[in-house]
């Protein structure tokens, strides 16, 4: 049989190249999304919120390790910030090992050594951002279960917003919250990642 005869023609390089796009994006949104940003974002407010709107799981790394140890945050760092960071990590591979879900990460979770390579690889990473002068504003009831805040300046502060922002620059979306409440960015996020609007990955 001619292949002109065939009800099926074949496709054109831009509609194969169209398909293995649009398959690409379906793969891509299918995984776990992993809520980055600085401390007193809203990381946990904005991914619960998405994952009740894109019906997934939702989980926080913060609370797994305290719930795994049975120690506070503060109570893990008198110890050595090591001992929270080793918790930390298994908390965001276990998380990485599930269904999709949503995940959100601690503050300096995805600057530590390796985890951007193994989040952009595995996750779609979305990073919230506040500018420093809006978090300065909440640096007081901040300190109080944050270690890296409790008795530091705010330019100390401010000198570990500069340092992480590389890292979380490197995220595949970001979300501008000043602009946002906590239940606009999570519905913009969720129709991104449900597909009905194409994002723009960076
Ligand atoms: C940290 C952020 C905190 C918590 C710990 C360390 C950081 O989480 O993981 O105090 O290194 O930035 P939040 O970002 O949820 O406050």
């Amino acid at each position: 049989m001619a292949l002109e005869d065939t009800a099926v023609s074949p496709a054109t390089d831009e509609q194969l190249a169209w398909r293995n796009q649009a398959d690409t994006h379906r793969r891509f949104i299918s995984r776990t999304v992993a809520v980055v940003g600085f401390m007193g974002v809203g990381k946990t407010s904005v991914g619960r919120e998405l994952a009740r709107l894109l019906d997934r799981p939702f989980i926080d790394t913060d609370d797994v390790v305290q719930e795994r140890s049975g120690q506070s945050i503060p109570e893990l760092f008198e110890q050595g910030e090591h001992i929270f960071r080793k918790l930390e990590r298994e908390a965001v591979e276990d998380a990485l090992a599930m269904p999709p879900c949503v995940v959100a990460l601690g503050g300096g979770a995805f600057s530590q050594p390796g985890a951007a390579e193994l989040l952009l690889g595995k996750a779609i990473v979305v990073h919230l951002y506040i500018p420093f002068r809006v978090i300065r504003r909440q640096l007081d009831a901040l300190a109080v279960d944050r270690p890296l805040i409790r008795g530091r300046q705010p330019w100390q502060v401010q000198d570990l917003f500069l340092a992480r922002a590389a890292s979380y620059r490197r995220a595949h979306v970001r979300v501008c919250l000043p602009r946002h409440d906590v239940g606009e960015a999570a519905a913009e996020l969720a129709a991104m990642l449900s597909a009905r609007r194409r994002p723009d990955y960076g």
